[in-house]
């Protein structure tokens, strides 16, 4: 079956529902659609990313989750970004909530998910292995919430399907640029890796031409997350929608502008 919209078109083996109204077919979509495809009974989201010419998402982080990605049409552009000084990853809320000790993972450990909760298999072995004797709370992870205070709404609107979702309070915030600290082109069956403890990114379609569609693992599933304005480094949390699931078109309300934008 093919999942299709203005922004690209591909076959996914599981879908089998897709709807697509003709009256939708015109309609040009401004934002990357996020279309879930697998919710892993809660553990996991698995969801195909279309990416129109020039598309791209907001400087985010993963509500303490790992995302995996994959390149399976065009090419997308991956740009890392260190946390702002004054911004805290949820991961350390939960580590001095906790008062435990949790080491970060890195790009190759391995995670094995069961329950919402992923552990990084590679450390159980080791574990097993006497290798390692201690941190060994370290690999658990539990569904964060993000909830920060304070932010830029543009950054947010400027997202793919994602919804503001607090009204900011204008506590003072030192304002300060966003550190990138590296650019990776994405082809064809390119794979990538981030979580929390390894900064926050964006994606970009770099073509003014060419469509992108990439597929999308974030274990556990999270239904918000920061987005931070790239000149001041302030964060906004935004809900995280989907434009379909499992092959159908998730209904939703118009806005007034989007209504005249479609016409
Ligand atoms: C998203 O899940 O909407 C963001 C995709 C990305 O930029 O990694």
């Amino acid at each position: 079956m093919e999942v299709e919209n203005a922004n690209c078109k591909i076959r996914v083996s599981q879908c089998t529902h897709m709807e697509i109204s003709p009256i939708e077919q015109p309609l040009k979509i401004d934002r990357y659609t996020r279309n879930l495809v697998d919710a892993g009974n809660g553990a996991f989201n698995i969801m195909i990313l279309c990416w129109g010419p020039g598309h791209a998402s907001a400087i985010h982080d993963h509500a303490d989750s790992h995302c995996f990605m994959k390149v399976l049409s065009g090419n997308l552009e991956e740009v890392r970004y260190n946390w702002p000084d004054n911004v805290e990853p949820e991961v350390m809320k939960v580590l001095k909530k906790n008062k435990t000790r949790r080491r970060c993972c890195s790009d190759t450990d391995v995670f094995q998910c069961q329950n919402g909760n992923c552990q990084n298999s590679r450390a159980i072995n080791q574990n097993s292995n006497g290798k390692i004797t201690e941190n060994k709370e370290y690999s658990s992870f539990e569904n964060g919430t993000a909830n920060a205070n304070g932010g830029d709404k543009m950054a947010a609107e400027r997202n793919g399907d994602y919804d503001n979702k607090c009204e900011e309070n204008d506590e003072e915030y030192e304002a300060q640029d966003m550190e990138e600290v590296g650019r990776t082109r994405l082809e064809v069956d390119d794979v990538c890796y981030i979580n929390d403890a390894l900064g926050l990114h964006r994606m970009e379609n770099p073509s003014h031409v060419d469509c992108a569609v990439s597929l999308h693992l974030y274990c556990p599933p999270f239904d918000s997350c920061r987005v931070f304005d790239a000149r001041t480094g302030k964060p906004t949390t935004v809900n995280v929608t989907f434009w379909s699931m499992y092959g159908k078109k998730v209904k939703r309300v118009m806005e007034a502008s989007e209504m005249a934008d479609s016409q």
